[in-house]
């Protein structure tokens, strides 16, 4: 089975062309294309991602990297093939209909069986591009168009080691971890999923971006403060800052994170010059203290849970610092539960993880949701 999938929920554009095969839950995956735009470096300047911003990069790339992802395939051949695509499709996203419209009249149809688009959770504006794109490869190529949710891309794509899906044992706990969200998902049952824990604020990665904004880093901060922190372990450096673990002794899996934040708000205030060294150290201490919440709210997940496996997931999931920890956690108290990482360049938002995510769901037999798509910038497990 051949899927064509689009992600664009928050500042990456991306298209991937899986192929899928087995019977699941032993799945393969061979990836056929992948097309990915990030506009990281363009939303840097306003310190975060800008909405409309974000919006109108998605609408400026997303037929070429359609086209890319065709290409490497193998998949682009160019026929006379009209298209009118349905009035309106295109409302809020001048130019795209004439461009996707130029597009598709020019080329045969490609042997896919559905497309697959990212519904949520993100940003609305951002989401609809993808799915209105989604929507219009539907059209002209009549082929069914299936939502999915972009954190179970993130999820599956941890299970998802050497492009297989291989002997996992129920029940898989997740934790997620993005620029959106901070989450324990348990799955006691194949696709059938439950969060039993969440922050009551900010999330992770947001709390990794404002303070690498207070410490004057560019956005995205996360990897800039890791690089300094690990910087500061290797040259054995102790933090002279103490900044607070929020809800580490809470008693139960909900995460807080917007303290964390305000600390390193007044303990900049309060530094006459905040030099490179302080900025390493505080980096350390911030970085620390998000490693010990995580680790201790952990060993109470899988405690609860039971979980015969553990994943990470999500753009912090490439934190160097968490995965040693948690690593270090599975190893010394749950040596008989399975860790699964996404390698680091995977834990990015990608196509491939909402093809795969797609995949799975299609070849578990499970019927595609019916119904009109829309974008829904909250939407849950
Ligand atoms: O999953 P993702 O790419 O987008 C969302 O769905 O939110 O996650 C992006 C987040 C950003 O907050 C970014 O700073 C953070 O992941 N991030 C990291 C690292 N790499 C990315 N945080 C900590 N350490 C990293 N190495
Ligand atoms: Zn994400």
């Amino acid at each position: 089975m051949r899927i064509l999938a689009i992600e664009t929920s928050c500042d990456e554009t991306a298209v991937a062309i899986l192929e899928g095969s087995g019977t699941f839950p032993n799945l393969s995956f061979h990836i056929l294309g992948n097309a990915l735009l990030s506009q990281a470096q363009k939303h840097a300047e306003f310190g975060g991602v800008f909405p409309n911003l974000a919006k109108r990069e998605h609408a400026a790339t997303i037929v070429p990297l359609i086209e890319d992802a065709l290409k490497q395939a193998g998949l682009l051949s160019e026929e006379n093939h009209p298209v009118a695509l349905p009035e309106g499709l295109f409302a809020h996203e001048p130019g795209l209909t004439e461009q996707m419209t130029a597009f598709l009249s020019r080329t045969a149809i490609p042997e896919i069986d559905a497309v697959a688009v990212t519904a949520g959770p993100g940003l609305e504006p951002a989401l609809w591009v993808g799915i209105n794109a989604a929507k219009a490869l539907g059209v002209a190529w009549n082929l069914p168009v299936l939502p999915q949710n972009h954190m179970e891309g993130h999820f599956l794509s941890a299970l998802i080691q050497n492009d297989k899906i291989e002997n996992i044992e129920l029940p898989v706990l997740g934790l997620l971890i993005s620029g959106g969200h901070t989450e324990f998902v348990a799955m006691k049952e194949w696709l059938s999923y439950q969060t039993i824990g969440e922050t009551v604020d900010d999330a992770v990665g947001e709390a990794f971006d404002k303070t690498a904004r207070l410490l004057g880093l560019p956005y995205p901060g996360g990897p800039q403060i890791s690089k300094l922190a690990e910087a500061a372990r290797a040259e054995n450096l102790q933090s002279p800052f103490s900044l607070p673990r929020p809800m580490q002794k809470s008693g139960d899996l909900r995460f807080s994170f917007s303290g964390l934040k305000t600390a390193v708000l007044y303990t900049v205030q309060k530094i006459e010059t905040l030099t490179d060294e302080l900025k390493k150290l505080l980096a350390l201490e911030f970085e620390n203290a998000v490693g010990d919440v995580l680790r201790d709210k952990t060993r109470k997940a899988l405690e609860d849970t039971g979980a015969r496996a553990f994943l990470i997931g999500g753009g912090v999931a490439a934190n160097t610092h968490i995965r040693r920890i948690l690593t270090e956690l599975i190893q010394t108290e749950f040596p008989d539960t399975k860790l699964y990482m996404p390698h680091p360049k995977d834990t990015g938002d990608n196509a491939v993880m909402i093809a795969q995510a797609a995949l799975v769901s299609l070849m578990s037999g499970q019927q595609p949701k019916g119904g009109d798509i829309r974008a829904n910038g909250n939407l849950g497990f």
